[in-house]
C-alpha cells in the first residue's frame, strides 16, 4: 500500500505540474500533506463477490479485494485464468454488484445509487472495450460508434460529427460505413476503441482487448491505448494475459485466486511485440 501512496503523490505531482525532485519542487514550497493527493477514481475496500450455484452453495470468487486507482492512472491486471479478473472488471465497471466491501467510483457510493444512476455512471464515466469487441451486427462502425450518445441523449447531428472525428483518430476514416463481419479484428477493436471514447469518459476499461488480436495488431491497438492515457488523459485499467503489455502500464497489480497478490510498477516501456 504504500507504494500506492507514494505512487499516488507523484501522480499529484504530476497534475500540479510539479518540476521533479529537486531545487525548484523547494521553491513551490507544496506541503507533503495526504490533502494533496487527488481524490481516488475507483476507491475499493475489502470486496467480496459470490455466485450463488444452486443453494445451498455458495461460490466465493473475490476474497477481499482493497484497490485505489488514481485520475490519469495507467493500470494492468494480470493472472491467470479464473483468477477473477473479470468479475473484478464487471465490478469497477458497475456491471454488477459486489456480494459485501465498499466502492465508491469518482466519488459515488455505489451501494447507495439506484439502477438508474448506475445506468448513467456506466454511460458518462466509463468506456468498456472487451476481448470480443461487443460490437453490434448489422450496423456500421459510425451507428455503432454513435450508440453511447444516443444514450447519453445528444442530438443526432452532433453525434455524427463525433463518431467519425473518434474514428478517424482510431484510423478507420475509411471504413465507416462498414459493417462488423467486413472488418478485421483489430478493425472492430479500433471501433470499439472509438466507441469506448466518444461519451468523453474518465475511466476506460478493457477486459483483454488483444486476446484475440495477433501481436502486430495488439501493437497497434496497445498504442491506441497509449494515446488515450497520455493526449486524452484517460484513466484506464487493462486486463492483459500478455506479461510485456502489463509492463507498459504504470503499475501491474497481480490477482490469484480471488485476491491482489502483487503490486508493482511497470517500466513503462513499449514492447516490440
Ligand atoms: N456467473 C457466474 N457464476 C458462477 N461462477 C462464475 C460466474 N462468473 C464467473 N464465475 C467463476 O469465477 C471465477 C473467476 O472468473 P473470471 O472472473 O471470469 O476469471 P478471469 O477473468 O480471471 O479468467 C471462475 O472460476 C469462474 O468460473
Ligand atoms: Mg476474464
Amino acid at each position: 500500500m504504500r507504494d500506492t501512496e507514494q505512487f499516488a503523490k507523484q501522480i499529484a505531482g504530476k497534475l500540479l505540474d510539479e518540476p521533479a525532485a529537486g531545487e525548484d519542487s523547494r521553491r513551490l514550497h507544496l506541503p507533503d500533506t495526504p490533502s494533496e493527493v487527488p481524490r481516488p477514481l475507483i476507491e475499493m475496500h475489502d470486496i467480496h463477490k459470490s455466485y450463488y450455484i444452486g443453494k445451498p452453495n455458495e461460490l466465493e470468487i473475490l476474497h477481499g479485494i482493497s484497490l485505489q486507482v488514481f485520475p490519469g492512472e495507467f493500470v494492468a491486471i494480470v493472472g491467470e485464468s479464473g483468477s477473477g479478473k473479470s468479475t473484478l472488471m464487471n465490478i469497477i465497471g458497475v456491471l454488477d454488484k459486489p456480494t459485501s466491501g465498499q466502492y465508491t467510483l469518482d466519488g459515488v457510493d455505489i451501494h447507495n445509487a439506484a439502477d438508474n444512476e448506475l445506468a448513467a455512471i456506466r454511460n458518462r464515466k466509463i468506456g468498456f472495450v472487451f476481448q470480443t469487441y461487443n460490437l453490434i451486427g448489422r450496423q456500421s462502425a459510425l451507428k455503432n460508434v454513435e450508440l453511447p450518445m444516443l444514450y447519453a441523449g445528444v442530438p443526432g447531428g452532433e453525434r455524427t460529427r463525433r463518431a467519425k472525428e473518434w474514428l478517424t483518430r482510431v484510423g478507420m476514416a475509411e471504413r465507416m460505413k462498414h459493417q462488423p463481419n467486413e472488418l478485421s479484428g483489430g478493425q472492430k477493436q479500433r471501433v470499439a476503441i472509438a466507441r469506448a471514447m466518444v461519451n468523453e469518459p474518465a475511466l476506460i476499461l478493457a477486459d483483454e482487448p488483444t486476446g484475440a488480436l495477433d501481436s502486430e495488431t495488439s501493437r497497434i491497438v496497445m498504442d491506441l491505448f497509449h494515446e488515450m492515457h497520455e493526449k486524452y488523459h484517460k484513466t484506464i485499467v487493462l486486463i492483459t494475459h500478455n506479461p510485456q503489455l502489463a509492463e507498459e502500464c504504470q503499475r501491474v497489480l497481480t490477482l490469484r485466486d480471488g485476491r491482489i497478490v502483487g503490486e508493482r510498477r511497470g517500466s513503462g516501456k513499449r514492447a516490440a511485440l
